[in-house]
């Protein structure tokens, strides 16, 4: 089995190019299923994404890597069935529903499992393709969807701004008849990606000022090229590892306007910061300040997937932090694994109060989810000797080249094989 070995306490010094969305190729590859041709630049090198082209190439699509070029050719199979083990290798598998039923008007998928998240419901994603004309039947397990005579363009207005249930929603209405309306639309950079990459296509999808989305429908997409815009919570993550181990990083390749709700959050722990519109540099000076309060939000707003990272920062802190996780229902699964390293965390539903320790020591400990995951090897990076993580094909669905990158900046960190 792999597990990382970490020995603690390196200063992270460097610089660091970050790789492609994952959260913005993930809905990219879904929607290639509307056009012939597809060449997509930047891809990262993640198991997700590799779920996804298995999942495309189960739909009949030809896709080929060459470096970080997808090439995806759709085949014209009509098999619009996603197996169970399809759906259950990736959460947000549930992203090509939109895709298959706008091309084939008829799809069968497994309802999506939970993951380590909490429960992952997708009634906001049913509702609103129920509304774009797709009868949706439960049938033993499993989604049977079947569009009635075509999708029909129409105003959705979303409960709330849910980034895949938008994702769905914008690649179904692409071939809709006449126009769709998504209120209260999710705003993520990962939207606006997957909406250039559509109107690329031919798609016509245009977001007005109070951020709606609309979209004329048309008959079909032609092929298009797209580039993949950088992962942003890559980008948070390793730099709350710099803040946690401390150092001097400068990550580059990246959009700084995709990272201004997390930033300030690195000021008030009392790190440097130079930002320019395509690199970071953070520069720790001494022991990191709390930080009052952090609340994730739906974009602009701090997102959910830098909270666990942040948090091992703050559990260095000299005081006390608090976050409030107002995205997910559980998504604190990581905290045990940090007290076994000294870590000293309440956490009361939804808070967590993080009470700053001098150090933490290493340990044996398991990734827990993803970003939870990233979180923990934060923590192995700033803690006292030998931590040794279990369970890392966590870290490998969204971290390229994890281990790396990191050794790229000074850490001390080895793949290993364990019995
Ligand atoms: C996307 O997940 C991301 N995943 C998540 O990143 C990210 O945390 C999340 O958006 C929020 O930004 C991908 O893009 C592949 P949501 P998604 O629909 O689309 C509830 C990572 O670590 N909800 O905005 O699943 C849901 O339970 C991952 O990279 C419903 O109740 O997020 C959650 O509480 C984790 N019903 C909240 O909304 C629905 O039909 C946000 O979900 C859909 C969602």
């Amino acid at each position: 089995m792999k597990k990382l070995l970490i020995q603690g306490q390196n200063r992270l010094e460097g610089t660091l190019p970050i790789h492609g969305a994952k959260n913005s190729v993930l809905p990219i590859l879904a929607a290639t299923l509307l056009t012939d041709q597809s060449v997509l630049h930047n891809c990262p090198r993640l198991s997700d994404v590799d779920a996804a082209c298995h999942i495309l190439r189960h739909l009949g699509s030809q896709v080929e890597r060459e470096g970080d070029c997808i090439l995806v050719r759709s085949g014209n199979r009509g098999d619009c069935c996603i197996p169970d083990g399809m759906m259950r290798m990736m959460r947000s598998s549930i992203v090509f529903l939109g895709a298959i039923v706008g091309r084939w008007g008829r799809a069968r998928i497994s309802l999506p499992g939970g993951c380590e998240l909490g429960p992952r419901p997708i009634d906001l994603h049913l509702a609103a393709l129920e509304k774009l004309g797709v009868r949706i039947r439960e049938d033993h397990g499993d989604l049977d969807c079947q569009v009635e005579d075509q999708l029909r363009g129409t105003m959705i207005s979303l409960p709330f701004p849910s980034v895949g249930a938008t994702e769905n929603v914008m690649i179904a209405a692409c071939t809709a008849q006449g126009e769709t309306v998504i209120k209260n639309a999710a705003r993520e950079p990962e939207i606006a990606d997957l909406a250039a990459y559509l109107r690329g296509c031919g798609a016509q999808i245009q977001a007005a000022p109070n951020g709606d989305i609309h979209i004329q429908g048309v008959s079909r997409l032609h092929s298009g090229e797209h580039r993949v815009i950088s992962d942003r919570i890559a980008a948070a993550t390793y730099l709350s590892c710099t803040a946690a181990a401390g150092g001097d990083v400068t990550i580059t390749g990246i959009c700084s306007e995709h990272l201004s709700a997390v930033l300030p959050y690195f000021e008030e722990m009392g790190c440097r910061l130079w930002v320019t519109p395509g690199a970071v540099r953070l520069q720790t000076r001494g022991r990191l300040r709390p930080v009052r309060s952090v609340r994730t939000m739906p974009y602009p707003g701090f997102p959910t997937d830098a909270q666990s990272p942040l948090m091992t920062a703050a559990c260095l802190a000299d005081g006390t932090s608090m976050f409030v996780e107002n995205i997910f229902e559980s998504r604190y699964k990581q905290v045990p694994e940090l007290r076994r390293m000294g870590a000293d965390v309440e956490v009361e539903g939804r808070v967590a109060l993080v009470h700053g320790v001098p150090r933490l020591h290493g340990a044996a400990v398991c990734c827990t989810d993803l970003r939870g995951g990233a979180a923990i090897a934060a923590a192995a990076l700033a803690a006292e000797g030998e931590s040794l993580l279990s369970q890392i094909e966590h870290i490998d669905r969204g971290y390229e080249a994890f281990e790396e990158n990191l050794r790229r900046i000074g850490a001390d960190i080895q793949r290993v094989e364990e019995p």
